[in-house]
């Protein structure tokens, strides 16, 4: 009887290797444990045993039950763990992954990418600065000592003795003739801070500087680049006009119009009535400014200019507060 039981247990191990459904296994299980399930005619057919002989098959018998009832389960919590695997939510590997809504750059990037490759096309090449400046960049290289008034012009935020944050993007000017010999041609757009905040300003904005170095260049020259500049970003048939002005590293110093772009000239609120709009700061360079960083003024000429970009945005979309930039809002943003 001992050797039909190993043959029972052999039987066993070889069908539930074949389970597949829990039919299956309901089925194992009857032909087993059930009523008329061989382990249960095998504990029939002992009863009329002698007691010793008895004893050592109720041993084995028990074993082959108990061996059977826990393979059994152990089979029922796979088939279960399997079918949970292809029911409603349930993880599958394979699927695609679920896409958010795609990105897009800012518009300030935007434009200032697009400024970037109109002077790209005209050789200009990106040069940077750091944000965190001496006065001696900021200020005093560009022709502006201490007591200069012209420093009034830009609410400075002072970090600590002589360092700022700082006010243009005019010193990276400077950087780049201390390590650099001409001709040079270089645009520097970053970020800069001043210490203003309305509904056109923002204490932290961006610019563009520019830079022309070679020698015999001249105001016409940089009218001549300027134009190009209004022409690409603005519209091609977009007039420009050159006005008297003043900056300390500049001489002489202009500041450039656009026609406006809202009333084309007629005058209207954006414009003050005056049908110009003011784009950007520019000169030829001073010879104050050569000086300090060695270059020789007799040889060299060139003109410098100078933008903001959320001004230059702004007209260009028609947004008239330029805080909306940096609010974040995404129906504002997701218009670009
Ligand atoms: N740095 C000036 C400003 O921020 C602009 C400028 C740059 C003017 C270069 C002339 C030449 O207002």
């Amino acid at each position: 009887m001992i050797d039909q039981i190993q043959q029972h247990k052999q039987d066993f191990e070889s069908r539930i290797g074949q389970v597949s459904t829990p039919e299956h296994l309901k089925q194992l299980r009857t032909d087993f444990l059930g009523k008329k399930g061989c382990v249960t005619e095998t504990l029939k057919a002992m009863r009329g045993l002698p007691p010793e002989e008895k004893r050592a098959v109720g041993k084995h018998v028990n074993q082959l039950k108990a061996h059977v009832e826990s393979r059994i389960k152990e089979k029922t919590a796979e088939l279960a763990g399997q079918s949970q695997g292809q029911g409603a939510g349930a993880f599958d590997a394979t699927l695609p992954g679920r896409q958010g809504p795609p990105g897009t750059l800012h518009p300030i990037t935007q434009v200032m990418d697009e400024i970037i490759a109109v002077f790209s096309s005209l050789g200009f090449e990106v040069a940077e600065g750091p944000e965190i400046e001496s006065d001696y960049y900021n200020f005093e290289a560009l022709n502006m000592p201490k007591d200069h008034p012209a420093r009034d012009m830009q609410d400075t935020f002072y970090i600590e003795g002589e360092t700022v944050l700082r006010t243009h993007t005019s010193p990276v000017q400077i950087h780049v003739m201390e390590k650099r010999q001409p001709p040079l041609r270089i645009i520097a757009p970053g970020k800069v801070y001043r210490c203003d905040s309305d509904i056109t300003h923002t204490p932290m904005f961006h610019q563009i500087e520019g830079l022309m170095i070679d020698r015999h260049i001249s105001f016409s020259d940089l009218k001549g680049v300027m134009n190009i500049f209004v022409q690409q970003v603005f519209g091609e048939n977009t007039p420009v006009r050159f006005r008297p002005s003043f900056f300390p590293f500049t001489c002489p110093s202009a500041e450039v119009d656009i026609q406006c772009v809202m009333c084309t000239g007629k005058g209207c609120r954006v414009c003050s009535q005056t049908g110009w709009l003011e784009i950007l700061g520019a000169g030829m360079v001073d010879p104050a400014v050569f000086a300090g960083v060695n270059y020789d003024p007799e040889k060299w000429t060139g003109f410098a200019f100078g933008m903001g970009i959320e001004r230059i945005a702004m007209l260009k979309y028609g947004i008239h507060d330029i805080r909306l930039f940096f609010e974040n809002d995404l129906r504002f943003l997701q218009q670009f």
